[in-house]
């Protein structure tokens, strides 16, 4: 009996949490927004995508389109019609917006994906919390900005969390979700759920530098680049290693230029800064040189490699 009631007690919290995330806001619609308001539209939700302007919108949702018909070719590979019809529901289920206050009124959570920096994400959020009802949660996307800072913009630092998804999102399965100190047990319930719904694995992680992934991932990449400052391995003999070594889909050279080199200086910087002792931590010469030519990686055409 006691088990039964708990039981049902249980289906019935995690029913009305499912019924509180319907209508989904996601703030930015670069590379990490336009993944996360795919799944979200996927999986059935309303979600209104937020940029500066209708030009940027207008490639988010060509590369929405062109993501969900690739999925659909591999899935509905023998029903095309299937395919396209599901490729339409999921469109209809996403509209956009260049006006994030507007659109915020009507919504259970928001999801910032927008540009890396603590002032701005600041002011965004300072902004909706005036206009977005009570119970909205507000959630950032950051990968290095400690969550407790951007949700000290608003009024409602219980009702604020981290959900760091990783790229490309519809395919990688993990989310970490981020309990601030201040985030309510009932908040990080709801997006720890929120999660599950979209068909991701959420992880708890504490509102520390890096999370979990990023936390052991750049120092490691950190500590490739400078084995082979030092001398110790070509970028070809450290990423093979790695791969046929350590089983590892990708060697650190490799994995640097797909996440860019800008973005991995950013965060070292970032962390340098707040712990200067720490070797983990320290900048390396190879890697700002490279930043400082523009050689950023896959996306510039350059970095520790030449792609095409
Ligand atoms: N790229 C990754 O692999 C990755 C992974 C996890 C988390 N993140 C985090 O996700 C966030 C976004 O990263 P991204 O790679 O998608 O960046 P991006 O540059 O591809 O996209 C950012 C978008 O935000 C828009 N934007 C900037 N300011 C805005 C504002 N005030 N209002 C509305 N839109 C605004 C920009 O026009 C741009 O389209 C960052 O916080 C980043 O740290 C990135």
């Amino acid at each position: 009996m006691a088990f039964f009631t708990h039981h049902v007690l249980r289906t019935l919290s995690s029913a009305a949490r499912n019924a509180a995330i319907k209508h989904v806001t996601v703030i930015g619609g670069g590379l990490m927004g336009s993944g996360i308001a795919q799944v979200v539209a996927v999986t059935g939700h309303s979600v209104v995508l937020v940029d500066t302007s209708e030009d940027i919108l207008k490639n988010s949702t060509r590369a929405i389109e062109g993501s969900l018909k690739r999925v659909v070719k591999k899935k509905f590979a023998d029903k095309p019609e299937a395919g396209e019809e599901f490729v339409q529901k999921v469109l209809k289920n996403i509209s956009t917006s260049t006006d994030a206050a507007s659109v915020v009124k009507n919504t259970d959570l928001v999801v910032e994906a927008i540009v890396e920096n603590l002032k701005i994400k600041q002011d965004l959020f300072s902004t909706l919390d005036k206009v977005a009802p009570e119970n909205t949660i507000f959630a950032s996307n950051t990968s290095s900005l400690p969550i407790a800072d951007i949700a000290r913009a608003t009024a409602r630092v219980d009702r604020f969390g981290g959900l760091h998804f990783f790229n490309p999102v519809p395919m990688m399965k993990l989310v970490e979700v981020i309990k601030a100190p201040a985030t309510s047990q009932q908040t990080f319930a709801a997006l720890l759920e929120f999660s599950r719904v979209l068909g991701k694995h959420p992880v708890s992680c504490k509102d520390t530098p890096g999370f979990i992934v990023n936390r052991l991932l750049v120092p490691y990449l950190m500590e490739a680049i400078r084995l082979h400052e030092r001398g110790h391995g070509s970028k070809e003999d450290i990423d093979v290693a790695m791969k046929l070594g350590a089983g590892y889909p990708m060697g650190p050279f490799e994995l640097l230029d797909y996440v860019g080199l800008d973005t991995c200086k950013f965060i070292i910087d970032g962390w340098h800064e707040v712990e200067p002792e720490n070797p983990l931590f320290a900048p390396s010469p190879l890697l700002n040189k490279l930043v400082a030519e523009s050689k950023l990686g896959k996306k510039t055409g350059e970095g520790f490699y030449k792609h095409n």
